[in-house]
């Protein structure tokens, strides 16, 4: 809590006069570009990004996940649902608000459980959506973020993810059954909360106002994220 207070009250006065001559221009281009030309760049970059990419399996590793059969499925059912939301594209921030609802309430019905093996279900669920999601941040958000607003909070944020991966990890190692089980959800649970507070109320506000086209981030995302479930729903153990 300490590291907080003497976060936020660094100067930012530097990137504040920065944002605001770039904001007119954001407007400006946004306004002149047309759906389908967002469209098209959108797939450019995904295609490219697929280039060379490590299979499904070595991803996961890197990012810290076992596919297990049973993740495999239930990327698959997530899968399937991000098709359907693939039909609407939405900006990069809303979609990144939809996924941290989706987990706070995951979070709030972990807490209503009483079976271990339900616990342990909903754990995994809570695991692999927080897992994708971070992903697709470091790889598609963070990046630009970094070169367009405040670098202390994109590297708070990455610290921060770096200190869940690690409590996914272990989470995953564990049984439901296990002592501490729970409690490391929980803790897990208070972790995103205090990240998504982070990323909601300083992060996201500052990239309204920078020249990140959100509309074309948004496709990137959605489109990262689908990718990212379809290669873990097919992953071999
Ligand atoms: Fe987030
Ligand atoms: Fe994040």
């Amino acid at each position: 809590m300490a590291r907080r207070a003497a976060t936020k009250s660094k100067p930012r006065t530097a990137s504040k006069s920065r944002r605001t001559t770039k904001s007119s221009t954001t407007r400006r281009k946004t306004a002149s570009r047309s759906a389908a030309s967002r469209k098209s760049t959108a797939r450019k970059t995904a295609s490219r990004r697929s280039a060379g990419r490590p299979t499904a399996r070595r991803r996961s590793a890197r990012f810290g996940m076992t596919i297990t059969p049973a993740l495999a499925k239930l990327a698959r059912q997530m899968s399937t649902a991000m098709s359907e939301m693939m039909a609407s594209p939405t900006d990069a921030i809303t979609l990144l608000k939809r996924d941290h609802r989706e987990v706070e309430t995951m979070f709030k019905e972990f807490e209503q459980l009483e079976s271990k093996a339900e616990k342990g279900k909903l754990a995994a669920k809570i695991c692999l959506m927080l897992t994708v999601h971070a992903t697709i941040e470091e790889e598609l958000l963070y990046p630009q973020a970094h070169e367009e607003i405040e670098e202390d909070l994109v590297d708070e944020a990455i610290v921060e993810h770096a200190s869940a991966k690690q409590l996914i990890a272990e989470i995953e190692a564990m049984s439901p059954r296990d002592h501490l089980f729970d409690a490391k959800v929980k803790v897990l649970g208070e972790y995103v909360q205090h990240h998504v507070k982070e990323e909601e109320n300083e992060m996201f506000p500052q990239l309204r106002d920078s020249d990140i086209d959100l509309e074309e981030l948004g496709e990137q995302l959605m489109m990262r994220k689908a990718e990212l479930l379809e290669k873990m729903s097919s992953a071999k153990r």
